[in-house]
């Protein structure tokens, strides 16, 4: 394994994730573990995290006494780095302005840097910088401002970097990372399979024979996290599933299909009448959001309250890394777990502790466990859809009217993407019903329907969108059935806007 000291760098979980990309299995320690703590992971290599702190402070975080004698192979990134120099004899000092951003190497070296030829840009962020390295050691890249941006030590199989390969803002720092594990003699067969025994020990070792709870919403994550609880506890978990009426065409059959290794697992509360009658007459768009979400903890409520009194003590939520940094802010610090934990609105007298087996992954690896876990390729592979559902693809007034129309039309549209294999291509793609109706001629007669239009997007995070250049033909196939099959639809537009200025979703 590779074992990673934490130092509190921001980053520590994306480099072990990197760790696992490359196939090698990686396990984050505190950066003050034990040599027995560490030697019981049986490392083949350590790597030491950045972190805020400064070698100067007497009390920042280190190695514990014995741990860099081992001759175990290490790479210091950041601070990692700073105190390898120190600790072996070299000077570290305040560099008087801080390194931050992109930064290219204008000179690197040696086999850390093996197939790198050329230009090779690095992220930095650091105020301390290496002014003297230890004896024997060797300068293996320079920046522009820092003459000691990486070094090696005379073993060479220990490292430091001052910038970080873990970041995706160091396109080639993979391959630092790969050279460094294959110099250290690092195995590589570490797979999906392994992440799936790894956690459902750690959900067993956690939950005992207590029970879960769990909402599923039929998007990937916890449909997955359903499947994976299934397989670790059986029938001690109950997943719920509200069928708020907002859904897709066929959405719930086809959740209910995919969640059958259930069995009596699986609770679907039908509560559209009540998500209906509360949308009633509401046309701004905050409204609805607030509206469904309030209904959906009323529903919600109600079941875990039943279960909570049958001794659930465990609510399970499928949030994944992404979300854990975002919420956090600045850092990881500050998203310490809370074991005990009022969750998402429920009421102050229902506790349950949280459960987050996803906490460290990312969206691809939950996808691949999914695959693993038998969890069918449609909803493995589907784009995200939001909470509200067709409320707010409704613009203006929700009705029964309106979400049958829409659900037709989308359905012609997202079945028709499939069809042309453009659906993967996409990040996310939706049919909007407008509340205009534009005058058309169908046959000899005047005709006046809805507008309705069509938004497809590719993306990498969401927060920003570029409109997806969908072929012409594919676009005209698309207008020419929904104005056929769906005859409350007059026209179709396409939207040509991207995120910003215009957001991904039209309310
Ligand atoms: P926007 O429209 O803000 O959407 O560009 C970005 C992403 O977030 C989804 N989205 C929502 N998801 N509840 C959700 O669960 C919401 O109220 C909501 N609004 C937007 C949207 O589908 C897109 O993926």
């Amino acid at each position: 394994s590779v074992v990673i000291l934490d130092y509190g760098s921001q980053y520590t979980r994306l480099i072990a994730r990197r760790i696992r990309e490359l196939r090698a299995y990686s396990v984050i320690l505190p950066g003050t573990a034990s040599l027995e703590r560490i030697q019981a992971e049986r490392p083949q290599a350590l790597i030491l995290s950045g972190g805020p702190a400064s070698v100067f402070e007497p009390n920042s975080p280190r190695p514990a006494p014995g741990v860099l004698e081992q001759g175990w192979p290490v790479l210091g990134i950041c601070y990692g780095m700073q105190y390898l120099a120190q600790y072996f004899g070299g000077r570290v000092e305040r560099a008087g302005r801080r390194e931050y951003g992109k930064a290219n190497l204008v000179h690197h070296t040696g086999p850390l840097f093996a197939g790198l030829e050329g230009e090779l840009q690095m992220w930095m962020s650091h105020s301390d910088a290496v002014t003297e390295l230890p004896p024997g050691w060797q300068v293996i890249a320079s920046t522009e401002e820092n003459p000691v941006a990486a070094i090696a030590a005379p073993d060479g199989r220990t490292f430091g970097v001052q910038f970080h390969p873990e970041v995706v803002h160091s396109p080639k720092g993979m391959q630092v990372l790969e050279n460094f594990l294959e110099l250290a003699g690092v195995v590589r067969d570490w797979t999906a399979q392994h992440t799936l025994e790894h956690l459902i020990a750690d959900i067993r070792a956690k939950v005992g024979d207590e029970k879960v709870l769990l909402a599923v919403s039929g998007g990937v994550d916890s449909s997955t996290l359903a499947l994976l609880l299934a397989r670790a506890i059986g029938d001690r978990m109950t997943a719920v599933f509200v069928d708020h009426g907002l859904l897709r065409l066929g959405e719930r059959q086809e959740v209910e299909q995919a969640l059958r290794p259930l069995g009596k697992a699986l609770r679907v509360v039908e509560a559209s009448g009540q998500f209906l009658s509360a949308l009633r007459g509401v046309t701004d768009p905050e409204q609805k959001r607030k509206i469904v979400g309030r209904e959906f903890i009323r529903v919600f409520e109600r079941e875990a309250r039943q279960l909570s009194a049958q001794g659930y003590r465990w609510l399970a939520q499928g949030t994944l890394y992404p979300d854990v940094i975002e919420s956090a802010g600045s850092g990881e610090g500050s998203a310490n777990i809370k074991s005990h934990h009022n969750v998402g609105g429920l009421p102050e007298d229902l506790q349950f502790e949280l459960l987050e087996p996803f906490r460290y992954l990312f969206k691809d690896e939950v996808r691949e466990l999914a695959l693993l876990l038998g969890l069918p390729e449609p909803i493995r592979m589907r784009h995200p859809f939001p909470g509200p559902g067709l409320a707010i693809r409704i613009l203006g007034e929700v009705t029964p009217q309106k979400l049958e129309i829409l659900r037709r039309a989308d359905d012609i549209f997202i079945s028709s993407l499939r069809d042309w294999n453009l659906y993967d291509q996409v990040s996310q793609a939706a049919a909007i019903l407008t509340p205009m109706q534009s005058v058309g001629v169908v046959g000899d007669e005047r005709s006046y329907g809805y507008v309705l239009g069509l938004r497809a997007v590719s993306t990498v995070d969401f927060m920003t969108a570029d409109w997806a250049r969908l072929p012409l033909e594919f676009l005209d196939e698309v207008a020419r059935k929904i104005t056929r099959q769906v005859p409350e639809i007059g026209r179709v537009v396409y939207d040509i806007t991207s995120k910003p200025p215009a957001t991904i979703e039209w309310e």
